[in-house]
């Protein structure tokens, strides 16, 4: 008999909706076209591209002008911070973010720290929200960015964005908010968050890897991260993927729809799911905030079981989940995440993520909560830290 399979590693990547696959099919085979050529080929490549554009902006509440497409949520946000720390350094040198920031925005900072900028890196307390008062005193005459993430990736702690974006608004200091795993989940709407940037991601909402956008306030200057061809008005050079952001557009019309069905529904899995494993497993505590958090995941630490190990048996019986995020996992470093957030060292090693999307099912849920006890049971039953209590 076949093992059952159940994805829940949503917040690393999720599957293709097959109405996105065969919305991009034809834009491989027979609308092949360059959207920059001017015959009838280019011309449906172009207007597939602004379609597209348009479906973006209307997920984001944004004018489709304000849309740059890109290679994904990683070039969004470096092109955000090289893009605005390049054009405005002759104003200042300092850029603030906070210590949850994904991979993409802390490894930029850091680059860009090399290149004499001063980055301030805020903290969160223990629920994983960004410390205001800290962000507050940080901000100075030199400050010319703000950057703070709206979804945590690893816990799902949602920040106060319109607050943040506020202060910096005050100051008139421009603000981007990495809205990757926001997008396609809640609503996000860039009028009323009032920030300047906003990157996005098309694989973390059933729509194509290597694609992606960067929504650029009409009005905000920046520097562009690729030069060559005048593609995207000079703002990113390179022959437009027209597949992918096929997808993409296809991707968020889809996930407007389904805004309302994710957040009831699939919050009401990760909610059977998060109550059972508390009620049958003991010693188990969630990871970040339970209330200001994306509906669709859990994180919790299984006291004395070693993360990487019940990833592996999960794997072994069919279901896929994480610990820490996943573009850093393999790597076995712990996560910067939990340990921002303070607390016990030994629960942030045994922390696991379980991300659903509105693909999963009940019965995915069932299965789960038939098999993961008697895992963690029997792991327990040989860790000598365990058993000394
Ligand atoms: C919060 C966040 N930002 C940025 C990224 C990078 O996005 P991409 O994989 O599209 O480059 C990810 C991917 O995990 C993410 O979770």
């Amino acid at each position: 008999m076949k093992m059952r399979q159940v994805y829940l590693d949503n917040n690393a990547t999720t599957p293709v909706d097959p109405r996105v696959f065969e919305a991009m099919r034809p834009y491989y085979v027979e609308d092949f076209g360059n959207a920059a050529s001017i015959h009838t080929y280019g011309q449906k490549a172009h207007c597939a591209v602004e379609d597209a554009r348009g479906q973006v902006a209307d997920l984001i509440r944004a004018r489709p002008n304000e849309i740059l497409f890109t290679s994904g949520g990683t070039e969004s946000d470096n092109t955000a911070l090289r893009g605005v720390a390049a054009r405005h350094q002759s104003r200042g040198n300092h850029i603030i973010t906070t210590s949850i920031e994904h991979s993409a925005i802390l490894r930029t900072c850091e680059q860009l720290e090399k290149e004499g900028f001063c980055i301030t890196y805020i903290p969160v307390d223990r629920k994983g929200m960004v410390r205001l008062d800290k962000l507050k005193e940080a901000i100075d005459d030199q400050t010319i960015l703000i950057s703070v993430m709206h979804g945590n990736n690893e816990i799902g702690a949602i920040q106060s964005i319109e607050h943040i974006a506020a202060m910096a608004r005050e100051r008139k200091i421009l603000f981007h908010t990495d809205a990757v795993q926001t997008v396609g989940k809640i609503g996000v709407n860039v009028e009323e968050l009032s920030v300047d940037l906003l990157s996005l991601s098309a694989h973390k909402m059933h729509g194509p890897k290597g694609v992606g956008a960067l929504y650029i306030r009409r009005g905000v200057s920046m520097n562009p991260l690729l030069f060559g061809g005048s593609h995207e008005r000079s703002r990113r050079a390179g022959t437009l993927d027209v597949p992918g952001i096929v997808g993409l557009g296809k991707a968020c019309e889809l996930s407007n729809e389904a805004l309302e069905a994710f957040n009831t529904r699939v919050r009401a899995l990760r909610d059977k799911l998060e109550k059972g494993i508390l009620e049958q497993i003991p010693d188990t505590v969630v990871n970040g905030s339970r209330t200001e958090r994306l509906p669709h995941l859990t994180n919790i630490s299984f006291r004395s079981v070693e993360g990487e190990a019940l990833l592996i048996s999960l794997d072994f019986q069919g279901v896929a989940v994480s610990t820490g995020s996943a573009c850093s996992s393999g790597t076995v470093e712990p996560s910067h995440v939990l340990t921002a957030l303070g607390g016990n060292q030994k629960l942030r090693d045994s922390a696991i993520r379980f991300s659903l999307s509105r693909m999963n099912t009940k019965n995915d849920v069932d299965y789960v909560l038939q098999i993961l006890p008697g895992i963690v049971e029997r792991m327990r039953e040989v860790s000598p830290l365990y058993r000394a209590g």
